[in-house]
């Protein structure tokens, strides 16, 4: 699920590749590009893994413009057929499109009786489309144009023309694509990542734009033929944040680079007289509203789990949690004052979007916290917090948890202390002990790798137990797990297990209990032994202070609110041990994307 594209004067080939590269975190199962050599337009794809398509690419063909495409399959199964680039009947035009057409069949339906297809994707029906508009007479670019008018639901397009050498046709709508800058070429990506090699020089594109792009010019229009003036931005990253290093694996340095990334969010949020500080705009949004929803998905609804927390116990006010793709369609009662809260690492998943665009519409305030500054939910939202946590690579979400954890106490630290509450907490010094006690766990990575080994090298499945906070962890838990090591592995709420799932423990099965809460330490104590007694492999993990003879592991002791920020530090590297010693791809589990812009 990622696009790149090149006109200039260079060997396109290599930079499509590279840039495909360099998109493979987002997770995808087939890849292809489109090169224009010698006047004909050469397709190249291949099922699997950049390194297979590089293999089939023919080295002979030279040229200087082109488009690439990864693919995470939504219409029709990962195959070479079906991957991108996609071409029309006569070959005459070539595309790659991340998204989703909704009407797709109302549209082969009504244009398309007649014409042949090759593949089972939505995509095609645009290419042929195109075609067809030529066909009748129309230029490229009013057939472009003409074809995008009709279609229902998400896109973001790159489209050659055997006929226009010179240009790629680009598009956009909810689905994310920039256009580079260069001096004598410019390139097409989903995210600065991707062309960062030649540029780091961007123009931001908006829903229904059409792009026209020449080695010299990038000329934007709106579906209506109106020409938009915007200036390119200069992207603020850092070509040593999307390497590896010295780690064999992104999600490890990302693991490790955690107490850092705490650190920079204290710093960055905190005012000239050390104190932690918020926009004023935002504390006075979330302090004019009666209830806050959190709207997340994956690993960023596990931190809005801990986030209604911090929020409701520090500041006093009501949260609620709710999966994104659920609360869409499932809207519950509003109160007079809602505020909505969208979490996201990459602030592109379409899920959240959706309802951002849907509350949007009712009138309400969004606030989005998110690690990519410049994202459709920061831009689309009323106010944005930043990670700072530095461009996650890993499909596996790490550093991005717990920078949202920080970010969310924080948040609930100033608005708690502008209503007279939580002032005996000192969060900056608090926030400090969580780094230097993740940095204590960050070296703790044999113990880890050890009890991978025991408990996990051979087992089916593997439940998480806890309470409170715990619960919270051991969700996030059980889903960094079953994402890289594709163990079966569920989070339960301590007390519920005796009311059903404690009937699928058998002799050795494992579960990995966390004890980081005083309040219920003895009760999920009692819990493990429920499950002991029935013959499962208890793995206790607790916290110093809470510690007792049985316990596998301890952490070092933190405040009570902060204790998901560390205690999931070990989750994420027994799962990534536990993956290792099955020989999974750790950086790039099959079937998942990282950031998922279809809904
Ligand atoms: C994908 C990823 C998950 C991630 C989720 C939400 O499914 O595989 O790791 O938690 O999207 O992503 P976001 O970028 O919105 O936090």
């Amino acid at each position: 699920c990622g696009i790149v594209g090149y006109i200039g004067n260079q060997d396109s080939k290599e930079i499509l590749l590279k840039g495909l590269e360099k998109l493979e975190y987002r997770g995808y199962d087939s890849a292809g590009i489109a090169v224009r050599g010698n006047e004909q337009i050469r397709v190249f794809k291949e099922k699997g893994r950049i390194a297979d398509l590089r293999a089939i690419v023919d080295e002979s063909v030279s040229a200087n413009t082109g488009i690439g495409h990864t693919r995470w399959a939504t219409h029709g199964v990962p195959s070479q057929t079906n991957a991108h680039p996609h071409q029309s009947a006569s070959g005459r035009f070539t595309l790659v499109h991340n998204g989703v057409i909704e009407n797709y069949s109302i549209l082969k339906r009504e244009y398309l009786q007649g014409t042949e297809f090759i593949s089972e994707t939505d995509t095609e029906v645009i290419v042929q489309m195109i075609e067809k508009f030529a066909n009748e007479g129309m230029e490229t670019e009013e057939a472009f144009r003409q074809t995008l008018t009709l279609l229902k639901g998400s896109y973001a397009l790159a489209l050659l023309d055997e006929q226009a050498a010179d240009m790629i046709f680009v598009a956009k709508n909810k689905s994310p694509l920039l256009v580079g800058v260069g001096a004598d070429f410019n390139v097409v990506a989903s995210d600065a990542m991707a062309m960062l090699q030649v540029t780091n020089q961007y123009v931001e594109l908006m829903d229904k734009e059409m792009v026209f792009v020449t080695k010299e010019q990038v000329t934007i229009k709106t579906l209506e033929g109106t020409v938009v003036e915007r200036k390119p931005y200069t992207a603020e990253l850092d070509a040593s944040d999307i390497e590896k290093g010295t780690y064999p694996h992104y999600m490890l340095k990302e693991t490790d680079e955690q107490p850092l990334v705490i650190r920079k969010i204290i710093q960055k949020y905190q005012d000239e007289q050390g104190n932690l500080a918020i926009d004023q705009e935002i504390v006075d949004a979330v302090n004019g509203s009666d209830r806050i929803y959190i709207v997340a998905c994956g690993t960023s609804y596990h931190a809005g789990l801990v986030g209604k927390q911090l929020i409701e116990k520090m500041a006093g006010i009501p949260v609620e949690v709710h999966v994104a793709s659920e609360f869409g369609y499932n809207l519950p009662l509003l109160p007079e004052k809602p505020l909505f809260i969208f979490i996201s690492q990459s602030g592109e998943t379409a899920d959240s979007r959706a309802v951002l665009v849907a509350v949007k519409e009712l009138g309400h305030k969004a606030l989005t916290i998110t690690n990519v500054p410049g994202s459709t939910l920061s831009r689309e939202a009323d106010y944005t917090l930043l990670l700072h946590a530095g461009p996650e690579i890993a499909v596996a979400s790490t550093k991005a948890y717990t920078a949202q954890i920080a970010v969310l106490s924080i948040l609930a630290d100033v608005v708690a202390k502008t209503r007279g509450r939580a002032d005996n907490l000192n969060l900056v010094k608090e926030l400090g002990i969580v780094a230097n006690a993740m940095e204590v766990l960050c070296d703790s990575k044999e113990e880890m790798d050890y009890i991978a080994r025991e408990y996990l090298s051979f087992t089916r499945n593997c439940f998480f137990i806890g309470r409170g906070m715990d619960f919270y962890v051991g969700l996030e838990g059980a889903l960094k797990l079953k994402e890289i090591s594709y163990i079966q592995a569920e989070g339960f709420a301590g007390g519920e297990l005796k009311h059903g799932t404690i009937a699928l423990i058998e002799e050795g099965t494992p579960v990995i209990a966390l004890a980081t809460q005083e309040n219920v330490n003895l009760s999920i104590r009692g819990n493990v032994k429920e499950v002991a007694a029935r013959g499962a492999n208890p793995c206790i993990i607790s916290m110093k202070g809470l510690d007792m003879e049985e316990d596998r592991f301890v952490i070092p002791a933190v405040h009570e609110l902060l204790t998901p920020l560390v205690s999931v530090v070990p989750m994420q590297l027994i799962a990534y041990y536990a993956a290792l010693h099955r020989d999974c791809d750790v950086d790039k589990p099959r079937n998942l994307a990282k950031s998922v812009t279809v809904e």
